[in-house]
């Protein structure tokens, strides 16, 4: 097996967006991003300039749910995988709906050092979705409002 090789390479051109933070949850200055690939820029359209000393709240706006966010901290703290969705926002104010998975990279002495997350833009199959439940009940009221939400545009 080659152990040397060109890992940044493999990370740039992944499928997924991969996002890497220091280890520090709190806010203001924490979870400061240290790397985001190709994939997650292309996915939430900033440029790699525009993200020095910024945090994954960036992306988060009036539809995200808190509750959502809550567990993600709540499963990080508790050294635990984190997997879940909810609405984010590109740098041009469209709503996408995020789905990732985070969780803890431990150094030697058993402590985090990063936190990671693996991402991925799912609005497309939620739509297919939400149409199939409007199908059965044009009523549905959670897919009535995922359409609703997907036509706002987040102010700034
Ligand atoms: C590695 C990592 C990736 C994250 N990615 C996202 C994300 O894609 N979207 C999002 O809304 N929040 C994301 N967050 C969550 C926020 O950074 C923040 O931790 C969350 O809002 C809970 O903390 P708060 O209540 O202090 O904001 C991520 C957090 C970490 C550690």
């Amino acid at each position: 097996m080659q152990l040397k090789f060109d890992w940044l390479i493999v990370l740039e051109n992944l499928r997924r967006g991969i996002m890497v933070t220091d280890a520090e949850l709190e806010p203001p200055s924490g979870p400061r991003i240290i790397y985001v690939n190709r994939a997650w820029l292309k996915m939430t359209g900033y440029g790699r300039e525009e993200l020095s000393g910024k945090t994954p709240r960036m992306l988060q706006g009036r539809r995200t749910d808190r509750t959502v966010l809550a567990g993600l901290k709540q499963k990080l703290l508790n050294r635990q995988v984190f997997h879940g969705q909810t609405w984010n926002y590109r740098k041009n104010g469209e709503p996408f709906v995020m789905n990732w998975y985070s969780y803890a990279i431990y150094g030697e002495r058993g402590k985090p050092i990063y936190y990671v997350a693996e991402q991925e833009d799912v609005t497309e199959i939620e739509k297919l979705r939400m149409r199939q439940r409007l199908l059965v009940n044009p009523q549905d009221e959670e897919a009535n409002t995922f359409f609703m939400i997907l036509k706002e545009r987040k102010a700034g």
